[in-house]
């Protein structure tokens, strides 16, 4: 992992980087973000395991403007007002994904929306232009550590599983973006951060209702994915398939049985590859309409951990 200095040249080079799916840590106004290309499935899957996190949870995509951010998201009359006043700047709006947008499915953890910002940097402004690419960010700590407020911090907590850190000093905020869902009629306040509530109501000019989970933690990615849930029954740990089952394969030898869809996560048992297409396979075998999905055993170790979290919840009995 390198430190450097954020100039022209050392952005150019993080942004080849990140053209080439890997991850690069970078400052905006509010934290240091851990960044990686946000249409490429197993970048976005090298975050998850850079942070060591146990689940998925959707990630902040960053772009240099509403423009860009009008190609990925719909935006309603709220969402515009909003963004002309607060961007570039600390404020995150959870907006509808538009289909063909080409963001990975990761990035959103698999929900139809996405979180999107405009960061109000310098650095982060010019990284996004030579990148030319939505780059999803998480700030750029360890999982259950304090968020980076300046290079040398990314760099003691995530060390060599980041290629490149671009130093600009400490951030001036400190503290992360408001987070904001503006899929309802009414904007819903998810994370108090950078962006005061009041000053958001004004421009807004009604009250946001606050849907935070005890006070003070955003509404944990648990409860958005809950009604995510395939259609079809899931069956872990499949040592065989069923003739009315779709199967979700991973590794080169696929369990005995005549399925009626077969989607392998990653022939070659890679975890980063079975991450990045975990999402849209559950979603193609379960449009298919098979009585059941029946998935192999993936490891726990890396990122299978998020990854058979998260098909312990699609097998779980629903209310
Ligand atoms: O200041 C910041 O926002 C920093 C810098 C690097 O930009 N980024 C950051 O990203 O804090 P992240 O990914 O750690 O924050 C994601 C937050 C979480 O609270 C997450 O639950 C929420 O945004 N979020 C993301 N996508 C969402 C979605 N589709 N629906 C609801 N909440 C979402
Ligand atoms: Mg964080």
């Amino acid at each position: 992992m390198a430190v450097v200095k954020a100039d022209r040249a050392s952005i150019l080079s993080a942004a080849s980087v990140l053209r080439a799916g890997g991850l690069v840590a970078f400052p905006t106004e509010t934290v240091y973000g851990l960044g990686a290309d946000a249409t490429n499935g197993a970048a976005v899957a090298r975050i998850f395991e850079a942070k060591g996190r146990p689940r998925f949870n959707p990630l902040i995509v960053h772009v240099p403007d509403l423009a860009a951010a009008e190609t990925l998201a719909v935006f309603s009359g709220d969402a515009r007002r909003l963004a002309n006043a607060f961007w570039p700047g600390p404020l995150t709006m959870v907006l509808a994904r538009k289909p063909g947008c080409g963001l990975s499915e990761l990035v959103s953890a698999g929900l139809d929306t996405v979180a999107i910002r405009c960061p109000r940097h310098r650095v982060a402004a010019a990284l996004l232009k030579a990148a030319g690419r939505p780059l999803a960010a998480p700030s750029a700590n360890r999982s259950g550590h304090v968020s980076a407020t300046e290079a040398e911090h990314v760099a003691a907590d995530l060390g060599e599983r980041v290629t490149m850190v671009l130093d600009d000093g400490a951030t001036v905020l400190g503290l992360e973006s408001t987070v904001l869902d503006l899929t309802g009629a009414r904007a819903v306040l998810l994370r108090p951060g950078a962006a005061p509530a009041e000053e958001i109501e004004a421009v807004l000019g009604y009250e946001l209702v606050r849907r935070l989970d005890g006070g003070e933690r955003p509404v944990s990615p648990g409860q958005l994915e809950s009604h995510y849930a395939p259609q079809a029954r899931v069956r872990l740990d499949a040592k065989d398939v069923g003739a009315d089952e779709a199967l979700l394969a991973f590794g080169p030898e696929p369990v005995p049985g005549t399925p009626r869809a077969v989607i392998n996560l990653s022939p070659a048992g890679d975890l980063v590859e079975a991450a990045a297409n975990l999402f849209s396979a559950l979603r193609r075998l379960d449009a298919g309409g098979p009585r059941g999905i029946a998935v192999m055993r993936i490891p726990d170790t890396g990122l299978g951990e998020a990854i058979n979290d998260r098909l312990r919840r699609a097998a779980a009995p629903r209310p």
